[in-house]
């Protein structure tokens, strides 16, 4: 398949002032499920739009399954996903929790690459956002997130607690209670889509929990990690990166 280069799309905005908002591209992928017959191939679709029996348990019971991943291209040229068999890994516990077939790993990957290839010219790319909550404790040099099985658990969160721990930070992941967060000096929520994002101040009732108005020093740090392997800067030792063309 042509690999176009990243970024040469025609949009109706400036590349400099793109968001987070939904985006046409140039296609996505379907593959078909058929009892007894397995996976079909993948498809490339290049309308946005689905056609949806009427009787979809995803309409009458919402029995859906949600991932989103990025692609990055890096200085010389190469471009990458990043740690794509996390989603994979995701989307079948995710598919089994909702008695869902599930889709192979290497499929899921094949997917991904290919539909990165096929909409090369619009990367940046591909994404959903929300976020997990983390809460870090500076005095004590700690990292700490809820663990909660109606928690996402986010390839994000994964990765900055993999970097935490390169820093020497303690992480823990536990349940939270919300007087701890007068123990936080900083506070993120994190996300494929922003990576983090630096929360000012938990409101509750008349509790307010101020965490200042500029970035952190260690949320600001972790954020540099992950983009610097991310985009092909900081040498990859997590081994994170998975090359598409
Ligand atoms: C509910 C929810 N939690 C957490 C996340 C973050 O997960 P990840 O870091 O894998 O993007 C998402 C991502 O969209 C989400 O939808």
């Amino acid at each position: 398949m042509d690999c176009p280069l990243p970024g040469t799309a025609k949009l109706d905005v400036d590349w400099s002032d793109l968001g987070f908002e939904l985006r046409n591209t140039k296609s996505h992928i379907k593959m078909t499920y058929k009892e007894g017959e397995g996976w079909g191939p993948l498809e490339f679709v290049t309308e946005p739009y689905i056609k949806l029996h009427i009787g979809a348990t995803s309409l009458h019971y919402g029995q859906a399954c949600f991932e989103g991943l990025k692609a990055f291209a890096h200085s010389d040229g190469s471009v990458h996903i990043f740690r794509p068999t996390e989603n994979a890994a995701r989307l079948q516990s995710s598919c089994e929790r909702t008695m869902m077939p599930v889709v192979p790993h290497g499929t899921f990957v094949d997917a991904c690459k290919a539909v990165v290839k096929d909409n090369m010219a619009y990367s940046k790319i591909e994404e959903f956002s929300t976020s997990n909550f983390i809460g870090i404790d500076n005095k004590n040099g700690k990292y700490i997130t809820p663990s909660s099985p109606s928690v996402l658990p986010s390839i994000t969160n994964k990765s900055l607690m993999s970097i935490a721990l390169d820093e020497g930070l303690t992480v823990e992941q536990r349940d939270i209670e919300v007087g701890e967060l007068k123990d936080f000096d900083e506070c993120i929520a994190c996300g494929t889509a922003v990576v983090v994002t630096p929360i000012g101040k938990v409101v509750k009732g008349d509790e307010v929990y101020n965490f200042g108005k500029e970035t952190g020093e260690t949320t600001m740090k972790l954020y540099n990690r992950v983009r610097d392997i991310q985009n092909g800067v900081e040498e990859d030792k997590f081994g994170w990166n998975v090359k598409v063309c």
